[in-house]
């Protein structure tokens, strides 16, 4: 803050300066001195300078040249500049205003015109000077403001994908050693959709929303879920509907990835042919999120480990999506798939299972299984429904509704 305003006096001849020194300084202004148009420049530049006053007729660079400058720095765009010239004709004191000079003092200099304009020119640029630490204030409020609320925004963002891959988790808990899975399928998931050309806001959603994809297997019963064995056509109709409770659980939210989970639950199992379930949607029937998601869970499927299966290596793997271009996946997703095969594969070994936190708890997988194997003997399994209904009609089975499979 400084103590006195700072007047910086231009004039080639230094008695002109001098004179107007002995008018200002007893009035409590600081001078500063510059006796050419350069000079002044470099002055203006390492001052704090509130108003210059300014010779016009001076060798060089004249006063009108030199305001012309000083307007060119966005800094000085309101610095008060008074003219001070012997010149009267009114073209001169129009071209002094088009070169951006505020106002005119005639010489001889009149001491009280001189402190009269100087004082009210230093009132104007105390206002602006005001307005402009007020704006400033207001930016810096409204950045603050804003970064707070978009902090806040990343941490919420991040609560709620947090809390959706723990649910993932919870619906994986009992088919999965560890969380795995869903990290690595929803990682393959993004990948290809970059791969394919989706926008970077799809590919986000589609990277939260594929985790959701077997959210109903949360409905399935265990003894089907965890089954060490091929699962019989009835059991295998009640497997397939964890599609339609996913997606019955995720309907209905106002959060644009909980819809798209929604989908890719419905969807994540109908192939490009039209043989998947649960709609034997066929081709482009089927949301690009299901079509990218179902070869990602697929892959990643066979190269894991399942109750019922050890994993597949990544050759075997890689053969058999190849060998379902066209008939399960669609042709596009594969060759985005097999165009991005090394980052798949960076994926699978970041997130390999070996490396991940298992949660599972031996003691009750242990007491899970002898209880599950003993239910599974003490009780008849279905083999199949009779049914006189048409094949592809539906019927109820304890109030869900699954096609027949007919008794051969
Ligand atoms: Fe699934």
């Amino acid at each position: 803050m400084k103590d006195k305003p700072v007047i910086l006096v231009v004039d080639d001849q230094l008695q002109n300066i001098e004179l107007l020194e002995t008018y200002l300084i007893p009035q409590g202004y600081e001078i500063v001195k510059a006796t050419k148009g350069e000079e002044s420049l470099g002055k203006l530049s390492c001052n704090q300078i509130d108003l210059i006053l300014l010779d016009v007729m001076m060798p060089d660079m004249d006063g009108f040249e030199v305001t012309r400058r000083v307007r060119q720095d966005n800094t000085h765009r309101l610095l008060p500049i008074i003219l001070v010239t012997s010149l009267r004709e009114t073209e001169d004191r129009v071209k002094g205003i088009e070169a951006g000079c505020d106002d005119f003092i005639s010489k001889p200099v009149d001491k009280m015109e001189l402190l009269a304009r100087v004082r009210s020119l230093l009132k104007v640029k105390a206002y602006n000077d005001l307005m402009s630490n007020y704006r400033k204030e207001l930016e810096s409020e409204v950045t603050r403001r804003t970064e707070e609320l978009k902090q806040a925004f990343e941490r919420i963002k991040a609560a709620s994908l947090d809390t959706i891959y723990r649910l993932s988790m919870a619906a994986e808990y009992k088919d999965e050693d560890t969380g795995a899975h869903i990290k690595r399928m929803s990682r393959y998931s993004a990948a290809i959709a970059r791969r394919m050309g989706l926008d970077k806001s799809t590919i986000e959603t589609i990277l939260y929303a594929s985790p959701m994809h077997d959210l109903g297997k949360i409905g399935i019963p265990d003894q089907i879920l965890v089954k060490p064995a091929k699962l019989d056509p009835v059991e295998w109709e009640i497997m397939k509907l964890h599609t339609v409770i996913g997606a019955k659980i995720l309907k209905g939210s106002d959060a644009e990835f909980i819809r798209l989970g929604e989908t890719i639950a419905q969807c994540h199992h109908e192939k490009w042919d039209g043989s998947g379930y649960p709609n034997n949607l066929k081709g482009i029937e089927i949301p690009i999120a299901g079509r990218i998601t179902a070869i990602a869970d697929v892959f990643d499927a066979l190269t894991s480990k399942r109750p019922y299966k050890k994993p597949f290596s990544v050759e075997e793997s890689l053969a058999i999506i190849r060998e379902g271009r066209r008939s399960h996946f669609d042709p596009d997703v594969v060759d985005a798939f097999f165009a991005i095969q090394d980052e798949i594969l960076t994926i699978k070994n970041q997130y390999d299972d070996d490396n991940q936190q298992v949660f599972e708890i031996p003691e009750l997988k242990a007491l899970l299984q002898q209880y599950n194997r003993e239910e599974l003997n003490k009780k008849p399994k279905i083999k199949a429904i009779d049914s006189k209904t048409t094949k592809d009609k539906l019927v109820k089975l304890n109030g869900v509704e699954v096609k027949p499979i007919i008794k051969k």
